[in-house]
């Protein structure tokens, strides 16, 4: 039988006395999207970051089609075909947005096909399309707003060309029309095929969203978190009914 794509199992992560993440266990398939969600503070980012390799677990492990990947760098994880974004986005301001997904584009794992600087430059333009902001691909990304900072977290992980990618509220900042234009990129993504010339085989997702209406959308399965441990791993639709979702995530305030 083959190994899950993505097994997490039993990870830990505490600050100070603090249990951000606790005993969290859960797999995922290949063309899955899972949304992540739960209250303010549940674990989510950290879970996420977890995974990517930005921050160790205390105990527990994290496996990519069979192979461990907990304590392994950042970079190698992005090797392996995992990306993601986040909630602090850190552009290269002074470069210009292009140059920003190209650094992506230069990655091992998107090279290793034999590109060079052109083509590297026309598939920086299909991540930049992809999120909507090419037209401003000469700009420095020091002149982008909130939201398109975030739509240039997107194409700086879409160029990597990951099989699981990880968004952080990928439509936090955005307006309601720009985020029913990115759900649906992100949804046409997952689907794969046509995006430019990226993406024959869409990734498998694991979204963290607050607006649960357009998560709800894309997500085949949800996680909600709360004190850093699973209430539930179900349906979308399945979670709006949940008793104990309603009392820790709605009952809050989500929309
Ligand atoms: N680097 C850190 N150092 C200390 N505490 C941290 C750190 N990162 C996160 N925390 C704490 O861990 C807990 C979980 O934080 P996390 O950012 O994972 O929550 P979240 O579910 O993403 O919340 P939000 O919906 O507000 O983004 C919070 O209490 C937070 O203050
Ligand atoms: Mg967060």
């Amino acid at each position: 039988m083959n190994p899950p794509f993505l097994e997490v199992k039993g990870i830990t992560k505490s600050f100070g006395g603090l249990h951000a993440v606790s005993d969290v266990s859960f797999t995922l398939k290949r063309d899955e999207v899972v949304g992540l969600i739960g209250p303010n503070g549940a674990g989510k980012t950290t879970l996420l970051r977890l995974i990517t390799g930005i921050l160790k677990p205390d105990s527990g492990t994290i496996k990519f089609k069979g192979k461990r990947i907990t304590g392994l760098k950042i970079w190698d994880i992005v090797n392996l075909g995992i990306a993601g974004t986040f909630q602090n986005m850190r552009p290269f301001r002074r470069l210009p947005i292009i140059a920003n997904v190209m650094v992506s584009c230069l990655s091992p794992r998107a090279m290793k096909r034999g590109e060079w600087v052109k083509r590297i430059e026309a598939k920086a333009m299909d991540a930049l399309e992809f999120s909507g902001i090419s037209d401003m691909a000469l700009e420095k990304a020091s002149t982008l707003s909130q939201g398109d900072l975030k739509r240039l977290e997107i194409a700086r992980a879409v160029a990597t060309e990951p099989e699981l990618l990880l968004l952080d509220e990928p439509f936090g900042g955005l307006s309601p029309a720009e985020t029913e234009l990115m759900a649906k990129s992100v949804k046409r993504l997952h689907k794969g095929g046509r995006f430019g010339r990226l993406h024959s085989e869409g990734p498998a997702m694991v979204i963290i969203e607050h607006k649960l209406q357009q998560l709800m959308k894309i997500a085949d399965r949800i996680i909600v978190l709360n004190y850093g441990t699973i209430v539930t791993d179900c349906s979308p639709q399945e979670v709006v009914v949940n008793k104990d979702v309603i009392e820790c995530y709605l009952g809050e305030g989500g929309t």
